[in-house]
Parts: C-alpha cells; structure tokens; sequence
C-alpha cells in the first residue's frame, strides 16, 4: 500500500494528481485527499475508488493550523503510514498592489495562511511519518515563485516564500532519506485564476493572464509526479521558464518584459 496526502485533492491539479495515481497504482493507491468541499472531494474519490484505489476524504481548512494536524491524525489512524505528502492547495490572486485599500489588505495574510502556512503545517505534522517511511515531500510552488508577475505581488510574496522554505527543508532531510520536490507550474488550464481574490478580496471571476498556451492539467499532473517519483529537486515544465532562470542573472530588464506580456492589456499597470 502506497499512501499519499494530497491537499487541494478535491479540484484542479490535485484532484487530477489523484486520479493519476489511482490509474497508475490501483489496489496498491490509499489516498488522502484534503479541501474544504466535500462534495467535491467525494466525487474525485469515487473517481479513484472505481480504480480501485483506497480513499479517504478529509474536509478541511488549511488555513488551520490544528486542521491540518487532525488531517495528518486522521491519514495515519486509516492507513497507518504516509508515503507521500504533496503540499497542492492554493490559492491565486489578480491586483495591482496600489489598487488595495488599506482596509482589504488582510487577504494578503490570508492567502499566506492557505498557500504558504497550510504547507508548513501539514508537512510539519507529517514529518515524523515521512522519516519511518523515507517518504516524499511535494510542494507545488509556481513559476511566480520564481519571477515576480505583476498583478500578482500577494501570490508571488508566498509562492517565493514556498521556493525559499522547501529549498532549505530539502537540504535538512538529505541524511533523513525524505526527499523534497519542488514544481514550479506555468499557467495550467484549471479555474484557480476565476476562484482567486481581486483588489477586494472577492473571488475575480475571470482570469487576468494570457490563458491560449495553458498547459492541460493531466500534463501538469503527469509532469510533478514523474518528479516525485525520480525524487527530483525540481519541476520547471516549460522551456522558456528554464531559459527565464538563466535570463533573469543576464537579462532581468528581459525576464520582466515577458512577465508583462503574460498579462492581458485590461490588467497592466498604467
Ligand atoms: N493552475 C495554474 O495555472 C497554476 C499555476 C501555478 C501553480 N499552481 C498551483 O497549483 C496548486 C493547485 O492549483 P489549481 O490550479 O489546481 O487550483 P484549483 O483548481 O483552484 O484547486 C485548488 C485546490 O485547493 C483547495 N483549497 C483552496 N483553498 C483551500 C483551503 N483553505 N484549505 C484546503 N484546501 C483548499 C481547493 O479545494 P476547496 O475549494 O474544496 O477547498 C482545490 O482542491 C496551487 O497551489 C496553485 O497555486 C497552479
């Protein structure tokens, strides 16, 4: 039995992240799947179930410390192990910085809790089982963890605050045996830009970046658990984003104007 903790596992990435193993390890899969709907974490169960994989459903709150401790509790009472910890949930957000009040600026706070806080917490709570097992880690970062995207001061704040923190875990659990895998998306086809927060904190309902050379999400999925598998450090999917890395030490002025480009005209800065 292969146990694997997905958070985010009831949409998007995460929820193709589970089918993906589900096809691939059938009986062998037990899969914990984490978010706050459990509708919809039920529906991506059943998908799996019919694979025969194991499941279990937690309906929970990242943004939540003890939540995210009682979800580790609860994958280790059902299945006595975890293999694999895949740090998915997140949230985006679209706004120029200026465009904020002052009195909407605490969803900045709120989505480091989801996207930065809720993967330090699981993976701390998770740490201890990965060691017995010489588990994985998974964290699916960004590529505005790695380049500043305008609009997005908030999601890049924790997507780099994501690269600095599993960086630094990664050469902690060298002797430990759990290796830590970092993926880095570029723009994939799922509706977390429709879901993510405007200058106001309300979900934006459309999408501010260029979306014609999104990426499936069953290439993203495929991509970051080949990664884990080969307990790879990293996962940049797409070659102008490896190209970007080396640019950005030459070129930056360069690397910002693709940053830009990334955006649709009606969400530049003036
Ligand atoms: N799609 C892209 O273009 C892209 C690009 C780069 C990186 N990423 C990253 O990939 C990851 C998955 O994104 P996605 O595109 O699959 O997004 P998505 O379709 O919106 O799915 C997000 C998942 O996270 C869960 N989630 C959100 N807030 C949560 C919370 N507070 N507590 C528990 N679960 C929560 C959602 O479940 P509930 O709503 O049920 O809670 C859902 O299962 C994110 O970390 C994102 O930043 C995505």
């Amino acid at each position: 039995m292969i146990v694997t903790l997905i958070t985010g596992g009831s949409d998007g990435i995460g929820a193709e992240l589970a089918r993906q193993l589900a096809a691939k390890q059938r009986g062998d899969a037990a899969l914990v799947l984490a978010g706050r709907s459990q509708q919809k974490l039920d529906a991506v169960a059943a998908q799996c179930q019919a694979q025969g994989a194991k499941t279990l459903c937690v309906a929970m709150d990242v943004a939540q410390e003890p939540q995210c401790r009682s979800l580790v509790d609860q994958a280790m009472q059902q299945f006595g192990r975890i293999d694999n910890l895949i740090n998915n949930a997140g949230v985006s957000a679209q706004a120029l910085f200026e465009e904020v009040k002052a009195e909407d600026l605490h969803w900045y706070e709120t989505l480091m809790k989801v996207n930065l806080w809720g993967s330090v917490w699981c993976t701390h709570a998770a740490l201890p089982h990965l060691k017995a097992t010489r588990g994985r880690i998974v964290a699916v970062g960004s590529l505005a963890g790695l380049f500043g995207v305008p609009g997005r001061t908030a999601y890049s704040a924790t997507k780099f605050a994501m690269t600095g923190f599993f960086e630094a875990l990664r050469i902690e659990l060298r002797g430990a045996g759990v290796s830590v895998t970092t993926a880095y998306p570029g723009v994939v086809a799922t509706s977390i830009r429709h879901r993510g927060f405007n200058a106001r904190g309300e979900p934006a309902g459309s999408s501010g970046l260029k979306e014609d050379d999104a990426m499936p999400v069953e290439e993203c999925a495929r991509l970051i658990l080949e990664g884990m598998e080969k307990r790879e450090r990293e996962v940049v999917m797409v070659a102008k984003a490896r190209l970007g890395r080396f640019m950005k030490l030459i070129a930056p002025g360069w690397v910002e104007k693709q940053a830009l480009a990334a955006l649709k005209d009606e969400v530049k800065p003036h």
